[in-house]
């Protein structure tokens, strides 16, 4: 049975949060992509989250909460962990901190690491879920594993509507970032980019006052530390050729700028904007590789939000079959 998809109101934000309550998973929209999520505190049904995604079972999940204050029962806050939190909570920043002795949620959540990651979502619609389910929630982006993430709710019935544990998907139309949360970790180097993301890194330095200390990329083994930087993750069907100053025959382009060439393809900007880049790549990609054809990706900035827009494209052409 495909699960139903239902526009997001009281109504089924309060049935959502019963399926959550009971185990069963809920599709959800959030400011950044749309979230898989049930109850965090729940052994089995965290299990099937990574049995619906196919996800490898040693990549940990993000526990999103109402408040900050929610975290302090879960996880022992470092000052710059906190000077973050009031920063950019709500919002699409993920902390990575320490499980405490008595923390409730699920091991699994952690996959066998001594920490966990958590994030104050911004949506007024998971903000409401968050408080009808009266659970913390454990997400991960609402996506088979390795897959691109949905940034509407058409891409989540596309992608798991035959996983038997979805029974719903709450519709808050496209998010606003389209970019999955930045994910920051406090190893004793120092506060780490583990994740670029929607949360551009020059803003997270402003507050810290300092740089941030760069995550090393990762693949196989040793990404188990961080498995968000496994390589191939972002996977199309078709290639991806980046920093294309051409199109060739056969190709379809992802363009930027206003400098797009006249062929078949998309613009993530056609200002320039990297904001509005970032809120079309997810599902730009998806239309580009239902067309079939090797995908060209034009040049994008370095800076800003284009580090996590970089990021995300790096992953999609790296070679397949190393996650
Ligand atoms: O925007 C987002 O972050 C979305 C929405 C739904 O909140 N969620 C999301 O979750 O992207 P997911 O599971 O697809 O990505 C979680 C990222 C992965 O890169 C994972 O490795 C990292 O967070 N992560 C989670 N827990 C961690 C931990 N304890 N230590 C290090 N990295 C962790
Ligand atoms: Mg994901």
């Amino acid at each position: 049975m495909t699960p139903d998809l239902i526009a997001a109101d009281e109504e089924s934000i309060a049935r959502a949060g019963e399926l959550i309550a009971r185990g069963l998973l809920v599709a959800f929209p959030t400011e950044t992509v749309y979230g898989l999520g049930t109850d965090a505190t729940n052994d089995r049904a965290v299990a099937s989250i990574f049995e619906a995604k196919g996800r490898p079972s040693f990549n940990p999940l993000i526990v999103h909460l109402p408040d900050r204050q929610s975290a302090d029962r879960f996880v022992h806050f470092n000052a710059e962990a906190d000077k973050l939190a009031h920063a950019f909570w709500p919002g699409g920043l993920t902390l990575v901190l320490p499980r405490r002795r008595d923390c409730s949620l699920s091991l699994l959540v952690s996959a066998g690491l001594d920490t966990v990651a958590l994030r104050v979502p911004a949506h007024k619609v998971a903000h409401a879920l968050l408080l009808a389910a009266r659970c913390p929630i454990a997400a991960p982006s609402a996506n088979a594993s390795g897959r691109i993430s949905p940034t509407r709710a058409e891409h989540v019935l596309e992608s798991l509507g035959q996983a038997a544990s979805l029974k719903l998907i709450l519709d808050g139309g496209p998010c606003a970032m389209g970019l999955e949360s930045t994910v920051i970790g406090f190893p004793a180097a120092g506060p780490t980019l583990l994740r670029p993301g929607a949360i551009a890194r020059e803003a997270i330095e402003a507050v810290l006052g300092r740089k941030l200390v760069d995550a090393a990329p990762l693949s196989g083994e040793a990404g188990r530390s961080s498995p968000g930087q496994l390589e191939s993750h972002y996977a199309p069907e078709v290639a991806i050729r980046l920093n294309a100053r051409d199109s060739r025959a056969g190709e379809s382009v992802l363009g930027f700028g206003p400098d797009m060439p006249e062929v078949p393809g998309l613009n993530l900007s056609a200002t320039g904007d990297l904001r509005e880049a970032a809120a079309h790549l997810f599902s730009m990609l998806r239309e580009l590789d239902a067309m079939g054809k090797p995908i060209a990706v034009m040049p994008i900035p370095e800076t800003g939000l284009g580090e996590a827009i970089n990021d995300r494209l790096r992953r999609a052409a790296a070679p397949r079959g190393k996650v």
